[in-house]
């Protein structure tokens, strides 16, 4: 039965999340549904508001699964929503945190101002993390008084559904630090891995490539989109194929990754463009967001 908070670490009680799109809102709903308290944070009140009801939803579908009454599912979601509260300005939000988790978007000039707001305000102890899912640890710590206490934890979208978490260290973690960040991880209910600071990580390192030769693959026409996403569904059991997930993860956020990757290592060809990618991405066509990217949402509900 899922009604019981599960105990939380000893020595981290309240996460402040900042940035609250659909990273952030998740990272807020799994640390809120394992007892943390949550304080949540975005220069726009909108953005809090649209995360608070995406979370409202996402919990309401977990409690619908499970079982109990009514009224115990009602007070799950109550009693998750009473833990997150929002606000506005980053360095009152992260005041109490014993860990903070950047969530912003991927702009490494942002996230280190962000961050020296954050040094600044937080407590000399708390813990800075940052759930970049492709920029280098050392670059967005640069600025850092204290780098011991900087770690990535890099979550997967949707955030209450994959159970992954990559725990990334850079040179300067402390082992304490790690040592914490992996118990946080166990804590709300995910599977730690253990990378190093290294371009893309685990997941992204090898998903991003793949993902840009499929695409390849069908500039070639060696195969249509419909049949290669077929064939990785029904030949290597992903749950989705290539072009639906590239279209679920964005496709701004692909040909980010693959850009920065492509600058920083121009000779590795597992880094170059698509030409097809960068077309989509010119016209706005950027995935289930924008309800088209390589397939069309227009007449569906998915997001
Ligand atoms: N909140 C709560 N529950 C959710 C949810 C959400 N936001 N989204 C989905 N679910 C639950 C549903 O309730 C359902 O549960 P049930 O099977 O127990 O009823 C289950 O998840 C499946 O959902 P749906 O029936 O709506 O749809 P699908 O079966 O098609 O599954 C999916 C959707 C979970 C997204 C699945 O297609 C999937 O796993 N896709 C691959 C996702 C993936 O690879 N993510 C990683 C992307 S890479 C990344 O994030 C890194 C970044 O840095 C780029």
């Amino acid at each position: 039965m899922m009604f019981t908070t599960k105990c939380a670490i000893q020595n981290i009680r309240n996460v402040a999340i900042v940035g609250s799109g659909l990273m952030g809102s998740g990272i807020a709903q799994v640390s809120a549904s394992s007892g943390l308290n949550v304080v949540l944070s975005d220069v726009k009140q909108d953005s809090l508001d649209k995360a608070m009801k995406s979370i409202n939803k996402s919990l309401t579908r977990i409690a619908k699964k499970q079982n109990g009454s009514d009224k115990e599912k009602a007070d799950y979601v109550t009693l998750t929503m009473s833990r997150i509260k929002t606000s506005t300005n980053v360095s009152t939000a992260v005041t109490d945190a014993d860990l903070v988790i950047e969530a912003a978007i991927e702009n490494i000039e942002l996230k280190r101002g962000l961050f020296a707001q954050i040094e600044q305000s937080a407590k000399k102890d708390a813990i800075l993390t940052t759930n970049t899912s492709s920029l280098s640890l050392e670059d967005i710590a640069k600025g850092l008084d204290d780098k011991t206490r900087f770690g990535g934890l890099h979550f997967f979208n949707p955030v209450p559904v994959m159970k992954l978490l990559e725990v990334i260290r850079s040179d300067h973690t402390s082992d304490e630090t790690f040592a914490t960040l992996i118990k946080y991880g166990t804590a709300i209910g995910k599977t730690t891995v253990a990378c190093k600071d290294s371009p893309g990580f685990i997941v992204n390192r090898l998903l991003i490539p793949y993902l840009f030769q499929a695409i390849k693959m069908y500039e070639r026409e060696d195969a249509s989109m419909t049949d290669i996403d077929a064939a990785m569904k029904l030949g290597a059991s992903h749950p989705m194929g290539p072009f639906e997930l590239a279209d679920y993860v964005g496709l701004d956020t692909c040909k980010f990754i693959m850009d920065g990757w492509a600058a920083k290592y121009p000779d590795n060809p597992a880094f170059a463009a698509s030409p097809l990618l960068d077309a989509l991405v010119a016209e706005g066509k950027l995935g289930r967001k924008t309800k088209e990217g390589f397939y069309s949402y227009k007449n569906t509900n998915k997001q």
